[in-house]
């Protein structure tokens, strides 16, 4: 009985639409979730609002891959906006971007340092979140508007899915160039559920406290490809 109790529970929920994020529901009101945008009005990434001035999100959505280089997002090329998980509506506000401060040692993803903070034009009335550790094990959400597959589109409306934090062991022989000290990777081995393209710079939540913000990850969902995570208590005080 309590065995296919289970079995019927694991296909209701692989027959759910595998949707967030990957694998993931819509959103409950999650006023620090904000969405980036570029001076042209495009959503390009997730951030994490964690003092009413003060959003974190990945270094890599401070740079723009144009055509032919990338280059440096400018304050004035960007818009918060927060306390809205419809973006086809006028819900919450958007707030100009005063200052960019990237991570100094920020490379690529995959060199980890993927951080950056932005101090918004003006303090917003909206509930920041706190920054704590995260630890393997841990049961984590992460929440963005980014793909719910590989081929889709970033999705309209904010979701989530919760994946488990893995050890530092298991991450390293996932993920080449693994930062324990700088980085966390989280996801399950069957994978199924991850972050995806667009929820970059989003917010990893444990118990209510930040612990990681989306950076990369090969592909979306796959199995034996977790998550990867910059470490966010790392980095306190840094930026
Ligand atoms: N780099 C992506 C972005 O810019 C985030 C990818 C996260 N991928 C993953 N499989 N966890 O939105």
């Amino acid at each position: 009985m309590r065995l296919s109790a289970l079995v019927l529970v694991t296909l209701l929920l692989s027959a759910a639409p595998a949707q967030a994020v990957v694998g993931g529901r819509e959103a409950p009101d999650t006023p620090w979730a904000v969405a980036l945008y570029d001076a042209r009005g495009n959503f390009f990434c997730g951030g994490v609002l964690v003092e009413a001035q003060k959003v974190l999100t990945a270094a890599h959505c401070t740079i723009e891959h144009a055509t032919l280089q990338d280059r440096d997002r400018r304050p004035a090329d960007l818009r918060v906006v927060v306390g809205r998980r419809d973006l086809d509506t006028k819900a919450g506000r958007q707030v100009a971007v005063r200052e960019i401060r990237r991570h100094p040692e920020f490379r690529s993803v995959v060199d980890g340092d993927d951080v950056a903070s932005l101090t918004l034009a003006e303090p917003v009335p909206f509930q920041p979140l706190r920054v704590g550790e995260a630890r393997a094990g841990d049961l984590a959400t992460v929440l963005g508007w980014g793909r719910t597959t590989e081929g889709a589109p970033p999705s309209r409306t904010l979701r989530q899915v919760d994946l488990p934090v893995l050890a530092d062991a298991e991450c390293r022989k996932a993920v080449n160039g693994y930062r324990p000290d700088a980085m966390l990777c989280a996801g399950y081995p069957q994978g199924g559920r991850d972050a995806c393209e667009g929820d970059s710079g989003g917010p990893l939540v444990v118990d209510g406290l930040l612990v990681g913000v989306v950076s990369y990850g090969h592909g979306c969902a796959r199995a034996g490809e977790p998550g990867v995570y910059t470490r966010v208590s790392r980095y306190l005080g840094e930026l």
